[in-house]
């Protein structure tokens, strides 16, 4: 079975999580095609028997780079595919859409797959409650998942019925919050940036760093507002943190967030499907990781 995986992933734990998906198809099949989004020529997708594509959650939530991918695709009709994400505490509605996405082209989804995974952003705690994660128990489910999917697919097309694992619905509170997190409202939340210009070494790591080529560090301001998808890897990417910003509104936010955040972990941990891996009660809300990219910096340059 001719196999493709695309992934798009910025800080590696998507793309850790398909290559263990790829490990599972592979040592049933003994091939399977790993490429970036960034890379993918769709007129090659009608060549493959199966393709899967997974990324993080933004924002509960598949990127809009990557929503706009899924919906500028060709027509898919009786193709199979499957959908994966990594994220931190609240999935959301990410493999929902995703896979609605897909079956609107006419694709038939064999299969979705999310994993918990570390978090790097600008507003976020490190180490904060899914640090550590995916752990090695984490990736080899995703390497049974490639092993199920490379058994499953073929079944399916010979009209097998009722091999997917069903994906429950989304929870109605979060189907909510995602859709109220529009690409409108996140350029208004994520704070303007500045370039330090006196600071900056004109590495342009900020501008290849961002998967839209949404930057330009000529331009001022240097974050092109359209088609921005508020990851912020630019920032944290900036080895003279000479993107700036102020993230103390967004982070203050800590206070509130990350206790609702701990209410779906306990739930997901509930149901077996979360292992806390450390104290939930030991978070710091006030040291947010732009502070630490900061300090990290400022030690680095005294040295
Ligand atoms: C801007 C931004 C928004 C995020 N939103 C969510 C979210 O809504 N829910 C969640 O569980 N994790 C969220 N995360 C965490 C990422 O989904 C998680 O770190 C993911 O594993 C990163 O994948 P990557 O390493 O492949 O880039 C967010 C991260 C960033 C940078």
């Amino acid at each position: 079975m001719k196999t493709l995986i695309i992934v798009f992933s910025q800080s590696g734990q998507t793309r850790k999580t398909a290559e263990c998906i790829r490990d599972g198809l592979v040592s049933m099949q003994g091939e399977c095609d790993l490429v970036e989004l960034a890379d993918v020529d769709t007129s090659v997708l009608a060549d493959y028997d199966l393709v899967g594509l997974g990324c993080p959650v933004y924002y509960y939530q598949e990127p809009f780079h990557v929503r706009d991918f899924l919906e500028d695709l060709p027509d898919l009709t009786d193709r199979h595919w499957f959908v994966f994400c990594s994220h931190g505490s609240i999935m959301g509605i990410t493999l929902h859409t995703m896979s609605e996405r897909l079956e609107k082209k006419g694709a038939v989804v064999v299969g979705h797959y999310h994993i918990y995974a570390d978090v790097c952003s600008p507003f976020a705690l490190y180490p904060s409650y899914t640090t550590g994660h995916p752990d090695e128990q984490e990736l080899e489910e995703a390497r049974s998942f490639g092993m199920d999917l490379a058994d499953r697919t073929p079944r399916i097309a010979q009209g097998e019925k009722n091999l997917v694992p069903a994906l429950e619905p989304p929870d109605e509170e979060l189907v909510k919050e995602a859709a109220a997190l529009t690409p409108e409202i996140i350029k208004f939340i994520i704070p303007p940036y500045t370039i330090n210009r006196e600071t900056c070494i004109k590495c342009r790591t900020c501008e290849t760093t961002c998967p839209v080529n949404g930057f330009d560090i000529d331009a001022d301001p240097p974050r092109v507002q359209d088609p921005c998808i508020g990851c912020s890897y630019c920032v944290m990417a900036c080895p003279t943190a000479s993107l700036e910003a102020d993230w103390s509104l967004m982070a203050a936010h800590n206070h509130e967030h990350y206790p609702y955040m701990k209410k779906w972990l306990d739930k997901a941990a509930a149901q077996g499907e979360f292992r806390w891996r450390m104290d939930p009660d030991s978070l710091d809300y006030d040291d947010y990781m732009y502070l630490q990219h900061l300090r990290k910096l400022k030690e680095k340059k005294s040295d």
